[in-house]
């Protein structure tokens, strides 16, 4: 735990064990540079609670990076909530109260949103302990609900944008886009695709989302094969660190755009994918739109058309930008697309 601290350059850590449930909560306050914190809450089980921490600093850095870019007076922040693999359901609402009074007591320096683990409903409860820290309650309690249509909305501008640079095209009509993993943004994304007369493929671990893949017409392959599969597009909708040495060599794909936050394991595997020819779209970039919907609506009074029309341009504009300054540079679109966010970040301080 020392060592992760010490290794990373962002700006407090809170840390709690909850000794009902053997959850450990970590609250990871990257940058406060342009505001106070903003980041979802991540609840899951991990193999140890280093890989909890580990995850918590990673996706508070990206979220400094994707407020950044996108233009927004946020600061970078995440909660993970590290449970155990056999969490009583009944013991999850208790956990969420204690760990929103946790956020409470941080007096507005981290203000939250959902994650893979977490719901809007899940918002409900952490602002009844801890009023105006969640973004994204349900619609009925007062919040802009789920973001995932606008995330997924987000990734589909990214991959159209990132099919013009690639296939010369942006129209995503009869390529064939995989989807890795069909959560909350997978599905969403899974539907604009179809809706596109893209041929859409899908992996997923759990069997009601390969159901549901199929049942919307995408032709479920299996997740052990899912990186070698040939495609033109390959999404990472699920978990981070799936673009990585061990499995850049396998891609059989033009381009990498997805959901997932941290696609890459590490910042060098930007420049394996580019010695490849395969084009990444920055994930904080392309995934900008449910935390962009966030706080639009609920801090800027956007409307859901002009929210829509507002992550469209955010991400045009920015992957137009990175994909510019990466040619015109040598660099990696990853590299350029951090030299964009830095920039910003700079001008902030
Ligand atoms: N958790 C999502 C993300 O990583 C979306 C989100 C972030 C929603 C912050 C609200 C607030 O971008």
């Amino acid at each position: 735990m020392q060592h992760l601290i010490e290794a990373w350059d962002g700006e407090e850590v809170v840390v709690r064990r909850d000794r009902r449930t053997g959850a450990w909560i970590f609250v990871a306050i990257h940058s406060t540079t342009l505001g106070a914190a903003v980041g979802g809450t991540r609840m899951k089980p991990y193999e140890s609670v280093d890989d909890a921490l580990g995850d918590a600093l990673r996706l508070a850095r990206g979220m400094s990076y994707k407020w950044a870019a996108a233009g927004f007076d946020a600061g970078g922040g995440k909660a993970v909530i590290g449970v155990p693999e056999d969490l009583d359901t009944a013991e999850r609402d208790p956990l969420l109260r204690r760990y929103a009074a946790l956020v409470g007591t941080l007096g507005g320096l981290f203000m939250t949103g959902p994650d893979s683990g977490t719901t809007s409903r899940d918002m409900d409860l952490i602002a009844e302990v801890a009023p105006g820290s969640a973004f994204c309650r349900t619609v009925p309690a007062g919040g802009s609900g789920n973001p995932a249509p606008y995330t997924a909305l987000g990734v589909f501008t990214a991959m159209q944008a990132t099919a013009l640079r690639t296939f010369g095209e942006a129209s995503l009509a009869g390529r064939r886009v995989l989807v890795q993993g069909v959560g909350s943004v997978g599905r969403e994304l899974i539907g604009l695709l179809a809706e596109a007369g893209a041929e859409v493929l899908a992996s997923e671990l759990t069997s009601s989302g390969a159901a549901w893949a199929a049942e919307a017409g995408a032709r479920v392959v299996d997740p052990a094969a899912a990186v070698g599969t040939s495609c033109d597009v390959f999404a990472p909708c699920a978990l981070g660190g799936v673009v990585s040495a061990a499995t850049i060599p396998l891609l059989d794909c033009g381009a990498v755009v997805g959901a997932a936050n941290n696609q890459l394991g590490t910042p060098e595997d930007a420049d394996l994918l580019q010695e490849r020819g395969i084009v990444y779209a920055p994930d904080f970039v392309a995934n900008c739109g449910g935390a962009i919907a966030a706080l639009g609506i609920e801090t800027r009074g956007w409307t859901p058309e002009a929210t829509r029309s507002r992550i469209v341009a955010a991400v045009e504009d920015n992957l137009g930008e990175i994909f510019d300054m990466a040619d015109g540079a040598g660099i990696s679109t990853d590299t350029a697309a951090r030299r964009l966010a830095e920039r910003r970040l700079a001008m902030g301080e």
